[in-house]
């Protein structure tokens, strides 16, 4: 039987809500938390677990027809792939911090800066429409320890309660993007799977209804 495959982060702050929604929608799935891929036992679906900034490659190549992804990794490196539907969960922001005891004014204050980051491209378009020049430096995580020890002079990253932010001395001074959890699509889905899409939609859409 013709089966639709979904990404689901698989390890990290995405991973946990986004098998819950599934549950919800009363999707059950086999699960092997260690394993890269498991299967609904009552709805034509595919779990594979991925890494998040792969997804959108995943997704572009045709890899997986559906995915669970943030925003903010779209906004980054998939702004070619489709939202069907935002998800109301993982909501974060997307900042620039510099050290507490720095003093700043404006965005001008970070001309030639170095910032730690791993949303360059994100980065760079904001800073674009500013007309000031970013000095990259791409970290892969724990990006708040770069100003401490001596890496950058500001980060990009996500923020959610802040307290990360706070326990590494820093202040948030520039809101770059809001984010949450979203239902992202292949652009060559087929249209059978389209149609189980269309199916698993609709549940999601009364889940969404019913947390109101
Ligand atoms: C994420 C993100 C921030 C933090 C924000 O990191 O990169 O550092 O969470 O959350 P907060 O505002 O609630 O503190 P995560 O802990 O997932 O680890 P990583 O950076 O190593 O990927
Ligand atoms: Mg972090």
């Amino acid at each position: 039987m013709n089966k639709i495959k979904i990404a689901v982060q698989k390890s990290g702050r995405l991973n946990e809500d986004s098998l819950k929604l599934l549950k919800d929608c009363g999707i059950s799935i086999d699960n092997g938390k260690d394993q890269l891929k498991a299967s609904a036992s009552n709805f034509p679906l595919e779990v594979f677990y991925l890494r998040n900034g792969d997804i959108p490659q995943y997704l572009r190549d045709g890899v997986v027809d559906i995915a669970i992804i943030g925003e903010n990794v779209l906004v980054e490196k998939g702004t070619d792939i489709t939202v069907a539907e935002k998800l109301g969960f993982s909501k974060c922001r997307v900042s620039i911090a510099v050290p507490k005891d720095v003093s700043y004014t404006n965005i001008q204050d970070l001309n030639e800066a170095r910032i730690a980051t791993s949303y360059p491209n994100t980065v760079l378009n904001y800073f674009k429409r500013f007309n000031v020049k970013p000095d990259i430096h791409i970290i892969n995580g724990s990006v708040e320890i770069a100003p401490n020890i001596g890496l950058a002079d500001a980060i990009c990253d996500i923020v959610s309660s802040g307290s990360t932010l706070f326990k590494n001395n820093l202040k948030e001074v520039e809101q770059i993007l809001t984010s949450e959890a979203v239902l992202a699509v292949s652009p060559s889905i087929s249209n059978q799977n389209q149609e189980i899409l269309n199916k698993l939609q609709f549940r999601i859409q009364a889940v969404l209804k019913a947390r109101k």
